[in-house]
């Protein structure tokens, strides 16, 4: 059983939620809920941006103790200062330098040929490990680069002393049958890559962030990039919760685990909803207030008689006290039956015959029974608890 690390970048690349801003204290705040969640790597930010940031991650750094705390540079010297600055008295100072590899982003952003990009890359990570232990360095834009290039310059980085080498799909671009692929390539292409630990990063453009980390795992990477919520630059980057939940949950086709406590998920998840006014939509896997709601009266039935019927997951694994039946037009006799026992009322069947169906009536016209509309039906048939 192999064990992924998770590298948490709510702080960094969740914090690029467009409309998003945290201040120190928010940061501290939600740094200190990541170390009890159990994040390995945490991003707290991107000390060149401002003085903001800088601040922020150093306080980030001198504060957590459990978790490495990793600070974003691009590759160049003043970037790799700032960082350095912010982290340098964390407990194991470790930098993620980046620059881009797709000949998009060097043609029009770097405006360098692969051969500077690679002079680049290198100049970077060496002057990076004259100060930092650990230099994580990411090839931005990975997934639309030429992979004779990218076996290339990883090969070089490596040698150049980077110990975690990260693939980006930057822009939501690759699916998880293509992004497997890049990582079986390295694995069989660079000659040094077993030096190096490989990370997956993955943005939600197309909906398959989650799907495309999970196939990095099965494809050798023993790292993977999150944030809660899976909030992000554009349509944000892969949920934390959502591949921590699915490596438990399948660990018998992944093969792997993470350090996670998974039972801080839900706490967590709440937390940086408040803090960024990002809401978490109701549908949303493991931690959507619907995630663990059942409303039609097949599943209410199933579940009533055994949970697993319609529940892979159970509330609790991520901090959720129960799961709900939640009433509604769909709603079955059973779980309507239930619902009044929960409430007090354990009318006879005849009567909860005859409730039923005014419940019915009711349901049909309204979205959502609320627990008032369910006294008031009780109150209207004059029954006492
Ligand atoms: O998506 C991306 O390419 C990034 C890099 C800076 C790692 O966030
Ligand atoms: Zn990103």
């Amino acid at each position: 059983m192999r064990t992924i690390e998770i590298f948490d970048t709510t702080l960094r690349d969740g914090e690029q939620t467009a409309g998003v801003n945290l201040n120190t204290e928010e940061k501290i705040e939600i740094a200190k809920r990541l170390e009890r969640l159990g994040v390995d790597v945490m991003e707290a930010g991107f000390p060149a941006a401002s003085k903001g940031d800088l601040d922020a991650v150093k306080k980030v750094a001198s504060i957590i103790k459990n978790s490495s705390v990793t600070g974003l540079a691009r590759s160049n010297q003043s970037d790799i200062d700032h960082a350095w600055e912010a982290l340098k008295e964390s407990a194991e100072p470790r930098l993620h330098v980046f620059i881009a590899t797709s000949p998009i982003h060097m043609t029009y952003k770097l405006k360098k040929t692969p051969d500077q990009v690679v002079e680049a890359a290198v100049d970077a990570v060496k002057y990076s490990k004259k100060k930092f232990p650990v230099v994580q360095w990411s090839a931005e834009d990975a997934c639309r680069s030429d992979l004779v290039f990218l076996a290339r310059i990883v090969e070089k980085v490596i040698d150049a002393g980077a110990s975690i080498i990260n693939i980006p799909d930057t822009v939501g671009f690759t699916n998880p049958e293509e992004y497997g692929k890049i990582f079986r390539y390295l694995l069989k292409n660079v000659p040094n890559i077993q030096k190096a630990v490989l990370s997956a990063h993955c943005h939600d453009d197309l909906g398959m962030a989650v799907a495309n980390s999970l196939s990095a795992v099965e494809n050798g990477a023993n790292q993977i990039e999150c944030t809660i919520n899976g909030i992000g630059e554009r349509a944000g980057n892969a949920s934390l919760e959502e591949i921590a939940v699915a490596l438990a949950i399948r660990e018998d086709f992944y093969q792997a685990k993470t350090n996670l406590k998974l039972k801080e998920i839900s706490r967590t998840s709440q937390l940086v909803s408040r803090l960024t006014g990002i809401a978490v939509p109701p549908n949303k896997a493991v931690v959507g207030k619907n995630a663990f709601a059942h409303e039609s009266g097949i599943h209410q039935d199933g579940v009533l008689k055994e949970k697993s019927t319609y529940e892979i997951i159970t509330p609790e694994l991520v901090g959720v006290p129960s799961n709900q039946l939640v009433l509604g037009k769909h709603s079955g006799r059973h779980a309507f039956r239930d619902y009044l026992a929960k409430l007090g009322f354990q009318p006879e069947e005849s009567k909860i015959k005859v409730l039923f169906e005014d419940f019915k009536l009711l349901a049909d016209r309204k979205k959502e029974m609320t627990e008032e509309d369910i006294f008031a039906l009780l109150i209207d048939h004059r029954i006492q608890p």
